[in-house]
């Protein structure tokens, strides 16, 4: 394969796209394909250190706009140093999280004009845009109540911790992208047990393969 593939997760909290992904990756390198597995914000140095500001909070008294541009600071470090390489080698890229998150968390519920977002977006992709997006669609109630379960004892991060209200308007963000853009965007009820949120999504993924392959 030549020119790579590049898949996005999105989602609400808690809707097990760390796992789908780790179970994804097992699956295409069992099937001899070179695989990358990353995350926003984070994936590269840079970003990883940009991350820890964004999720410890210390970034909110700047404002949404601050924030906004601060997830796009990672994420082009994050393109240069790790998701273009990868790709220009061939390889899968399955990123956890990307851009539609900025227009959701950032635009729909951080009250940042969505004009701004995508302006915003266009210069920090510079043309890589994500061949597909998988969307893990979960009610949130059920998601951060997984979401809290898989975190235990450690602490809840700056965007984890807010109103239901707000993820459920997320949840709608989300919905909304996926069909306004039904060429990338695939939407997987994760409602369901894991092993079938799998098959949905190596279902999605391998038609996109072989779409790609008689391209
Ligand atoms: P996660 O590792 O649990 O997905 O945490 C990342 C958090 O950062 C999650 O609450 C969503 C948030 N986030 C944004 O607000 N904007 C973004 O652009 C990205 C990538 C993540």
């Amino acid at each position: 394969m030549t020119g790579g593939l590049f898949i996005t997760f999105e989602g609400g909290e808690g809707a097990g796209k760390s796992t789908q992904i780790a179970w994804l990756a097992e699956k295409l390198r069992d099937k001899r394909y070179g695989v990358l597995v990353t995350r926003e914000p984070g994936g590269s140095a840079g970003a990883e250190a940009v991350r820890h500001v964004l999720l410890s909070g210390a970034a909110e008294p700047l404002g949404a706009k601050a924030e906004t541009l601060l997830f796009a600071a990672a994420r082009i470090d994050h393109l240069d140093s790790t998701i273009r390489p990868a790709l220009q080698r061939g390889e899968i890229v399955l990123c956890d999280r990307f851009a539609d998150s900025t227009r959701v968390y950032q635009g729909t519920t951080g009250g940042i004009d969505l004009r701004f977002i995508k302006s915003v977006e266009k210069l920090a992709l510079d043309g890589t845009r994500p061949d597909l997006t998988l969307l893990l669609d979960i009610d949130p109630e059920e998601g951060l109540r997984r979401a809290a379960a898989r975190r235990g004892e450690d602490e809840v991060d700056r965007f984890e911790k807010e109103a239901l209200d707000v993820h459920r308007r997320r949840r709608e963000a989300f919905l909304a992208i996926a069909a306004a853009e039904p060429d990338r965007c695939r939407l997987i009820d994760a409602s369901r047990s894991p092993e079938e949120v799998e098959n949905a999504v190596t279902e999605a993924v391998f038609a996109a393969l072989a779409a790609r392959a008689s391209d």
